[in-house]
């Protein structure tokens, strides 16, 4: 359920008609509806009123200061991957005792970071990185909380790139070193063990690979209480998959009753790294038709929304549904829907059926507020989107957009080369 909708074949975004927006802060832009993210944060969170547990918001999907802030202000945390998200969650007002931080590579700095700041708990992903993080810990003269995150070897079913919990993978300890690790991080002084971490992917659409993964994590917790070490929190990641196309994903209700149902008995607080499942159908990105050309193979339109924008297309080969703003009678074609940048792969969909597209017209595509703005770039050096926060019938700038000066401003030119080139010498070219 989402909050865009057509009225008279105008698609609004709430009580707002998309067209004024993209008239008043241009396009490209991401537009993201303030009751769409509340409705899916409450229905999420919700679903486990019941058992103890705490919604934590998976930054790296949409990390929007305005984002966070609301979460947090519905009762969310945060699930961070880096000390810059540690840096926004806190800028947002993300209270540290609901922040877990997972991450296979974290740095020197960003440990002790997180250990100034007090998280509620590193989810550690390897030996060393729990040997480094006592190490700091210690030096610093405290304790550091701490999840093992544990690759459980089950295969979630989705895209091979965000696909975490396979042997193959590099995330977590595997899950039959655990023990070891586990007694490893009790020995050590300055690491107070808390939790048990899992995350085994993204966009899923089935509930078996949840309940597989989590049966393994139940026998490890079993087996970590015969040996006294006892498990408070469960962090069984983030992972739901939403509709973009003709996916049939587990409701929050369904995915929520099959965990729980695994995990009677088990006296853990839950924390879920939600991201996609929240504010994936919560925005979308807008774009111009620049032009339209026909090729004697191809159609093709061309818009000013590119893979800068929105990487998802091109690196995934992802499908997002793409609608006029005005809904029109024209006749229908198959089309390439393309940006400006230089590469083939740069497209946003393709051989897609659309009414006849004209200069001027206004595309929206559709479930672009997860994985939308934190993945796009500056590539062809494009200044990055605004984003759009509606409520209702107001609209908020939560991102301006960037500027040609943005784009130089941490650049300098070193004094060799400012030599004006009339007078620079020694050049054989
Ligand atoms: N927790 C951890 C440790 C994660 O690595 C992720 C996502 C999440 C939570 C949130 O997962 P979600 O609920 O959003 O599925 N860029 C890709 C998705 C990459 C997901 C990476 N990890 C895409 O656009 O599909």
């Amino acid at each position: 359920m989402h909050h865009f909708q057509y009225k008279n074949n105008e698609l609004f975004c709430e009580d707002v008609p998309v067209r004024e927006l993209a008239e008043q802060f241009g396009t490209p832009c991401y537009v993201y509806s303030h009751a769409t993210l509340c409705h899916h944060f409450m229905v999420f969170d919700q679903a486990f009123a019941d058992v103890p547990h705490l919604t934590c918001f998976s930054v790296k999907s949409n990390s929007n200061l305005a984002i966070l802030s609301l979460f947090a202000s519905l009762g969310g945390g945060v699930d961070i991957v880096s000390g810059g998200e540690l840096f926004r969650a806190r800028r947002a007002g993300v209270p540290p005792e609901r922040i877990v931080y997972s991450g296979v590579g974290k740095t020197r700095e960003e440990i002790d970071y997180a250990l100034r700041e007090g998280i509620l708990m590193f989810n550690i992903e390897s030996t060393q990185e729990l040997e480094t993080i006592n190490t700091r810990a210690a030096e610093m003269g405290v304790s550091a909380n701490i999840a093992l995150r544990v690759n459980p070897d089950v295969d979630p079913k989705t895209h091979p790139y965000i696909s975490t919990g396979m042997k193959k993978n590099k995330f977590g300890i595997d899950i039959e070193s655990a023990i070891k690790a586990y007694e490893r991080a009790r020995s050590l002084d300055h690491i107070q063990i808390l939790g048990l971490d899992c995350h085994i992917g993204s966009q899923l659409t089935e509930v078996s690979p949840f309940v597989d993964a989590l049966r393994r994590l139940r026998v490890l917790i079993e087996r970590l209480a015969d040996i006294g070490i006892g498990i408070r929190f469960l962090d069984l990641g983030g992972g739901l998959g939403i509709v973009y196309d003709q996916e049939t994903p587990p409701h929050p209700h369904e995915y929520a009753l099959a965990i729980k149902e695994e995990l009677t008995g088990v006296p853990c607080t839950l924390i879920f790294e939600p991201g996609r499942v929240i504010v994936g159908n919560a925005g979308i990105l807008l774009g111009k038709v620049l032009y339209t050309k026909r090729t004697l193979h191809k159609n093709f339109v061309i818009l000013d929304a590119a893979m800068n924008d929105l990487v998802r297309p091109s690196l995934y080969g992802s499908y997002h549904h793409i609608q006029p703003v005005i809904r029109q009678e024209r006749e229908m074609e198959v089309v390439d829907i393309v940006g400006p940048i230089c590469e083939s792969g740069d497209f946003l969909a393709r051989d897609r059926g659309l009414p006849m597209m004209r200069p001027g017209d206004y595309l929206a595509v559709m479930s672009a507020g997860a994985y939308g703005f934190t993945m796009s770039s500056n590539y062809n050096t494009r200044p990055r989107c605004p984003e759009i926060l509606v409520k209702g019938s107001e609209v908020h700038v939560v991102r301006r957009r960037e500027t040609w000066e943005d784009l130089v401003c941490l650049e300098s030119i070193p004094e060799f080369l400012r030599t004006a080139p009339a007078a620079a010498s020694g050049s054989s070219l």
